[in-house]
């Protein structure tokens, strides 16, 4: 058996649900999954932390769940960010690096990267990523890596991932309170296509659309690299509130009816009604009527996704089309809906070819808590090895979160 060097988490800390996958990382970073698990979240509105003790207590019981499956005790976590503050800005910065024999080092790429970020991201924003897209040395464009090139002058453009400071900080405290080190913090569609996206599609262009509870992430890729973040305030979740007030029907109901019925295929056929049962009572709706709610609303989200595109420069650019993920991605013949209104090709995307316990992964919800693990499993500078657990099982008796808590004093 391959030893095991280390531990890899994703943490997805999305509105509705926390997901987390664990992996033992070898000598030579392949990774093997040995726990999963998920908890209902409360006190997030739309992406960011609107309360600190529902997302602590919801990750901290993913976390025993994950642990009693692994039997390792998580420590440390590669965790999603979500929300509409979530911005991508080009900069651009130019420094004189010495003489024409100078051979371009790590000093010289970090000072050109703080004069690139010198005043482009505004002080209440936390900056998430730096993407470097292209450097030119003496006027000469094009560059990928400069390191140990010869030049006196260096310029970098690069794509800067922000988002609002107190979100940022929200989240942190979340973490402190479930008790987990934050490694990295990943926009979760940033996340999600990690999991679900090859190198050719990034190479080519691609946008993938992680369609969340309560909003719309939007992560868009060529040449290899991240050129653009957004996230839209809208989601599935609007969806099940539409049918629950237009159809005058429980939420409970009306996410059952989402489930079973919504559709992204719409046939117009007049007078057809469906019928759910409903705690042994039987709920009769038109399918039409169904139809209409779902519609309305998946348009509006994709005008958003589609202005996002646009602001991206990106609208009509993406050779590989789009990929959906996130749970919204589910709804029968969405890419079909997604297909006609963006005409681009469409994907619905799931994380795949992982060893170990993966299979319970492979569904389009588990992308971002996926590709959040594959990311820590790449970041060893940023992750610290876990502790084995030398407990017993956790579980037993009062919540995990309860215990944490107190182990602190
Ligand atoms: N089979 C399905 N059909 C349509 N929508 C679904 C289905 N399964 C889950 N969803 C929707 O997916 C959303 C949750 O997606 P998820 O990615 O888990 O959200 P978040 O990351 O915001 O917590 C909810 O709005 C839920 O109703
Ligand atoms: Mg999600």
């Amino acid at each position: 058996m391959d030893e095991i060097s280390r531990y890899a988490v994703g943490l997805d800390v999305g509105t509705s649900t926390v997901r987390a996958v664990v992996a033992s990382v070898n000598a030579q970073g392949a990774m093997n999954v040995i726990g999963y698990g998920e908890m209902p979240n409360s006190g997030m509105r739309r992406g960011t932390v609107a309360n600190l003790t529902g997302p602590a207590q919801a990750i901290d019981q993913a976390l025993g769940e994950v642990e009693r499956m692994s039997g390792y005790e998580v420590n440390t976590a590669t965790i999603s960010i979500n929300g509409s503050q979530i911005l991508s800005t080009q900069a651009e910065g130019m420094i004189a690096v010495g003489g024409s024999e100078h051979e371009i080092n790590e000093t010289d790429l970090r000072r050109v990267e703080d004069m690139a970020l010198n005043g482009r991201v505004p002080a209440n924003q936390e900056i998430l990523e730096v993407v470097p897209l292209q450097f030119s040395l003496d006027g000469q464009a094009g560059i990928k890596d400069p390191l140990g090139m010869t030049g006196s002058r260096l310029e970098m453009r690069a794509n800067v991932v922000s988002t609002l400071t107190p979100n940022f900080d929200n989240l942190l405290k979340v973490a402190e309170t479930a008790n987990v080190t934050p490694e990295r913090i990943v926009p979760s569609a940033v996340a999600a296509a990690r999991a679900v996206l090859t190198e050719r599609q990034k190479e080519n262009g691609v946008a993938v659309i992680d369609i969340g509870s309560a909003t719309t992430g939007v992560a868009i890729y060529e040449e290899g690299d991240l050129r653009y973040v957004g996230v839209v305030p809208v989601g599935s979740n609007n969806i099940t509130n539409d049918l629950a007030m237009v159809l005058a029907l429980d939420t409970e109901v009306a996410e059952e009816v989402k489930k079973r019925f919504a559709t992204g295929n719409f046939v117009e056929e007049a007078g057809v009604m469906v019928t759910i049962r409903w705690r042994g009572k039987e709920v009769r709706l038109e399918r039409d009527r169904i139809d209409e709610v779902v519609e309305e609303r998946l348009e509006e989200i994709f005008n958003l996704v589609r202005k996002e595109l646009r602001r991206a420069h990106y609208e009509q650019r993406l050779p590989e089309g789009v990929v959906l993920t996130g749970g919204g991605a589910r709804m029968r013949d969405i890419d079909k809906f997604v297909r006609n209104m963006l005409n681009m090709s469409v994907k619905i995307g799931v994380p795949s070819g992982l060893m170990g316990v993966a299979d319970s992964t492979y569904k389009p919800e588990y992308a971002t808590a996926v590709g959040l693990m594959q990311l820590s499993a790449e970041n060893p500078h940023h992750g610290k090895p876990l502790k084995k657990t030398t407990k017993k099982s956790k579980s037993a008796g009062k919540p995990n979160f309860l215990k944490k808590f107190f182990g602190k004093f």
